[in-house]
């Protein structure tokens, strides 16, 4: 099937090592019936030859801003004017920088200011480049005046460093253009998520807390993102960058994650808990570090609000989505929650042990509602977020029609 069968790309490749990948990303997009035009910076030229592109596209291609053959061939506005999209992969921290300060010394950057439609970037550098929050900033202005920002992935890069900054793979990028041409199963879909453990204070410098890494819920919140929703993440502390796009709250106690979400939920339609929240804090957090004295200590714990249970029993309540963490007894216990909490659906995933749950890269889940259940397969937590999201969306749109 042409799954872009008359869509017009006009992709643009900035220098960096990722460039290379931009060759795979040619090809799959003629594959998938797209035309392809190609805009090379100079910079980009120093890594890649411009004919492996025209190769691969079946067309020339545009390098120069002031090239008279291309000038007569297609002007720059012209070329702006004639596509569908306009996608930079890789995007290097220096032409974000430029674009995002509105510069056109260059044809790519010109094409950029000159375009009307939608223009995506999938930046791609070395991680502390990323970090910096020069190129942070870049982003989030970029993001502001509605570029669409995909990636980066995080993994060993080229330098040897290893973290966020690796261009996103072309098979991903080209769902993430695909995705520009069909409907969004959420979208304009206002949805409010936990996510991350919480921790309850002690002392000063001690807290209780647990071993929620927060990836499940950060990739729950990135696969709502790509489907179009409008996500706000509320979050205890974790170590995850949050995805691009999605908006963050970002909060430690269970108190302070109650307090969060109730002041968002008003206009949300769709509630997932996925946080590891805390069931009891401290009755008392001392004012000073406790001192060791050899004698037993005594803690006196008070149960916190339940989030979940407070957001569902609300009179003009969204669908809301929990989460079953369990040792054991896995559907008996998550559908006494279910029932419980008044909940629309709840994902129970098995914990305690290693390759799924807690911290794990990887998770299983078994999806209950009052009269049904679906299984959603042991995988990497971006696929099962995603298969989670399209059932959540299913279902809410039965249970909103
Ligand atoms: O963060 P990761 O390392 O990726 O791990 C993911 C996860 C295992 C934490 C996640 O998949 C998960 O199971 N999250 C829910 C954990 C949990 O607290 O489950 P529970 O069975 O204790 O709570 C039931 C539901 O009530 C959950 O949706 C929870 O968010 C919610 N709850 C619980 C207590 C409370 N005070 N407020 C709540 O909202």
């Amino acid at each position: 099937m042409q799954l872009l069968g008359n869509r017009k790309i006009l992709l643009g490749i900035t220098g960096g090592i990722a460039a290379y990948k931009a060759a795979e990303l040619v090809r799959l997009l003629t594959r998938a019936g797209a035309e392809v035009r190609v805009v090379m910076t100079p910079a980009a030229q120093e890594f890649v030859q411009p004919l492996t592109y025209q190769a691969l596209s079946g067309h020339r291609v545009y390098t120069d801003l002031f090239d008279a053959e291309a000038e007569s061939a297609m002007d720059h506005i012209e070329l702006a004017r004639w596509c569908d999209l306009l996608v930079v992969a890789p995007a290097s921290a220096d032409f974000l920088g430029k674009m995002s300060a509105g510069y056109a010394d260059n044809l790519l950057l010109t094409l950029c200011l000159a375009s009307k439609q939608p223009v995506a970037v999938a930046p791609a550098m070395n991680q502390q480049m990323f970090a910096n929050p020069a190129t942070r900033d870049n982003l989030r202005q970029l993001i502001g005046r509605g570029v669409l920002v995909w990636g980066p992935d995080e993994g060993e890069q080229a330098c040897g460093d290893v973290g966020p900054g690796r261009m996103l793979e072309p098979a991903q990028l080209l769902n993430n253009i695909l995705s520009q041409f069909g409907p969004g199963k959420l979208d304009g879909v206002r949805l409010l998520l936990t996510a991350g453990p919480t921790r309850e204070p002690i002392d000063p410098v001690r807290y209780i807390s647990n071993r929620s890494s927060g990836k499940m819920g950060y990739a729950i919140a990135e696969a709502a993102m790509k489907q179009g929703a409008r996500v706000t993440l509320v979050s205890g502390p974790v170590f995850l960058a949050p995805p691009f796009g999605v908006e963050l709250v970002a909060v430690e106690s269970a108190q302070q994650m109650y307090e969060a979400v109730m002041g968002e939920v008003a206009d949300c339609e769709i509630f997932i808990a996925c946080a590891a929240v805390s069931d009891y804090r401290v009755a008392e957090t001392a004012q000073h570090k406790i001192k060791k004295t050899g004698e037993v200590l005594t803690l006196q714990l008070v149960p916190n609000p339940d989030i979940l249970a407070e957001v569902s029993a609300l009179q003009a309540r969204p669908f809301c989505v929990g989460f079953a963490a369990e040792t054991e007894n896995l559907e008996q216990y998550a559908r006494g929650k279910l029932q419980q909490k008044n909940l629309d659906m709840i994902a129970a995933n098995r914990v305690g042990s290693a390759g799924s749950g807690f911290e794990a890269d990887f998770n299983q889940l078994e999806v209950y509602w009052i009269d049904g259940g679906q299984s959603i397969e042991h995988a990497g937590k971006s696929e099962v977020a995603k298969q989670l999201i399209d059932l959540i969306a299913e279902r809410y749109t039965r249970a909103r029609s």
